[in-house]
């Protein structure tokens, strides 16, 4: 299926030559394309192979669509952060994404151990709440990310649903959204729009009806100049179906597929828009 799918994408992409918005073309020209060597790059680095040096073994509690690489439960924390964690190269665009939009307010699904939450936070003007169900994966990101010093970054444990409806989406008013930074409701210094994210990275449960539950749940907390960036998009079928289907949304104006990430925004001033661009 993901080969299939890969050499579909190859044959329909392109780069940021003939893109006719200009949104998109200053977006994939000065970030995608971007080849400056930030030094955070090294500190995703350091905090990558930290793990990877790391043999300890933990008992993980599967959530999400389960693995196609491991067969056991007791896994070593290396062999996660091999397996699980993003790539380099999307740690890195993840990065340059997130200083480009000037993101400050974020939020990811889907923790692990943490490289893409550096990844994310590594920009330490931001702020992201990052949510993991399995305790003991929590356990070692929460100790990683206070390795590397992200004190920007809250990770927060338990299923997406229970933590989204009891940190994040406000009981009173679902178009309203308390500032999930703290556990007491207070808005964000941070937020460019109080109650909204500025990021949503979604990386957990790979299913279609997951993926679509948590976009609706979490469309009320975008603005109009927000991302939401899904992993995976071409993982299985009902991830493709899933895909579609937030690409029709009406409030969806511009996607950007870039076979592993699909990026979505809704700027009202922009027609809708569909792009595949090689990364
Ligand atoms: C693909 S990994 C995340 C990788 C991470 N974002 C990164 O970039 O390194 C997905 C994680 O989401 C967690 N997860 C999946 N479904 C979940 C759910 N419904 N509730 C809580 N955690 C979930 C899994 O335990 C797993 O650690």
């Amino acid at each position: 299926m993901q080969l299939k799918s890969y050499i579909k994408f190859l044959f329909k992409s392109q780069n940021q030559h003939g893109l006719h918005s200009p949104f998109v073309y200053e977006l994939v020209t000065n970030c995608f394309y971007d080849k400056r060597k930030y030094p955070e790059y090294k500190l995703l680095d350091d905090y990558r192979n930290d793990l990877l040096k790391n043999h300890n073994t933990i008992k993980v509690t599967d959530f999400g669509a389960g693995s196609r690489v491991f067969t056991s439960n007791d896994r070593r924390i290396s062999a996660i952060a091999r397996n699980v964690g993003i790539p380099k190269k999307r740690a890195r665009f993840l990065f340059r994404l997130v200083n480009y939009l000037k993101c400050k307010n974020m939020l990811e699904l889907g923790t692990s151990l943490g490289i893409g939450a550096a990844s994310l936070g590594a920009n330490k003007e931001s702020i992201l709440v990052s949510i993991e169900g399995c305790p003991q994966t929590a356990n070692v990101a929460r100790e990683q990310l206070r390795k590397f010093d992200f004190n920007n970054v809250e990770l927060k444990v338990g299923e997406f649903e229970e933590i989204l409806t009891k940190f994040i989406i406000s009981d009173k008013n679902k178009k309203e959204v308390s500032g999930p930074w703290t556990d007491s409701n207070q808005q964000s210094t941070y937020s460019k729009n109080p109650g909204t994210f500025d990021l949503i990275y979604f990386d957990g449960h790979h299913t279609k009806e997951a993926t679509l539950k948590y976009f609706y749940q979490l469309l009320p907390t975008a603005h109009n100049d927000s991302v939401f960036v899904f992993d995976d998009i071409h993982w299985s079928p009902g991830m493709e179906a899933a895909w579609e289907e937030i690409k029709s949304h009406p409030e969806v104006r511009v996607t950007i597929d870039t076979f592993f990430l699909g990026l979505v925004f809704f700027r009202k001033q922009q027609a809708k828009q569909h792009f595949k661009i090689r990364l």
